[in-house]
């Protein structure tokens, strides 16, 4: 069946089934593979499936690529046809803020830690559009990937402080059978630049077959070291999944290793979970 393209929160309205479980998935479109699996995790859990394409101003700095980040509506409806998506919404910048909004939503310190302070405001940007969408499409169900793990902590950590009752799923990393997680931003990248950016899922791998966590670090830190100065590595971290604080030695239980670095003019993100100090 034919997706129904609501570009209005009027359209919205009315392609709304109110008789049936509802899941959202939200994006910034330019959809691939990781995104159909969101897609197929959302459609196991509801009755209507409801994909956003809306590129958040609010969630990019000024010295980032809002406006260059790509933007391929046509593909992307191409994908929700083929997923058997039931509603895609896709409002205008100006339908989703009005020139005259006041009120945000602040992600608190965790939004100002690991990738909060390599990019000031983003996840304030992140959670407020969220919880936007989370208003206008009304799921029962929204489902995110894990790539972003700290994206997908504050989201929950809004719907617990805020008491939205919507059930968060985060759904696995997919990737390229070489390792490169896939992003909407690596068709930015070059031959030479993607060979470079296989660094960080090496790092994650070695990382993750380590077992202490100085040994985690270290054993990844080399894997990034390796890479050469072509890697500009902004981030590596061990951190608690639900808090984003580091963690050490001592601590038992799940762990996030994430890494952030650019090759080229191209920033990527990625991480492992992995289990510290098991019983
Ligand atoms: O993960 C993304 O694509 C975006 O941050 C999201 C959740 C759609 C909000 O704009």
């Amino acid at each position: 069946m034919e997706p129904i393209v609501a570009r209005s929160r009027g359209d919205l309205v009315k392609a709304r089934r109110g008789d049936a479980v509802v899941a959202l998935v939200p994006t910034m479109g330019a959809l691939h593979e990781g995104h159909r699996s969101l897609i197929r995790e959302a459609r196991v859990r509801a009755g209507q499936v409801v994909v956003s394409i809306f590129v958040n101003p609010l969630q990019f700095g000024p010295s980032e690529d809002f406006s260059r980040y790509p933007r391929t509506f046509d593909d992307d409806l191409n994908v929700c046809r083929a997923e058997g998506v039931d509603v895609v919404f896709c409002p205008a910048v100006e339908d989703m803020y009005s020139p005259d909004r006041q009120v945000s939503v602040s992600a608190g310190h965790m939004g100002t830690i690991v990738e909060g302070a390599a990019r000031p405001g983003h996840f304030d940007g992140v959670l407020t559009v969220v919880l936007k969408l989370f208003n206008l499409v009304r799921p029962d169900v929204a489902v995110f990937g894990q790539k972003d793990a700290q994206q997908l902590a504050l989201i929950r950590r809004m719907v617990a402080d805020l008491d939205l009752p919507i059930e968060i799923v985060g759904a696995p990393t997919v990737r390229e059978p070489d390792g490169l997680a896939l992003s909407s931003r690596n068709r930015y990248l070059s031959a030479d630049d993607r060979r470079v950016a296989l660094a960080l899922s090496r790092a994650l791998r070695a990382g993750a077959a380590a077992f202490t966590a100085s040994e985690i670090l270290a054993a990844a830190r080399a894997e990034l070291d390796a890479a050469g100065p072509r890697l500009g590595v902004d981030y590596l971290v061990l951190v608690d999944p639900e808090t984003f604080a580091e963690v050490n030695e001592s601590h038992a239980g799940p762990a996030v290793l994430a890494v952030a670095a650019r090759t080229g003019a191209t920033r990527l993100i990625d991480n492992v979970f992995l289990t510290l100090n098991p019983g």
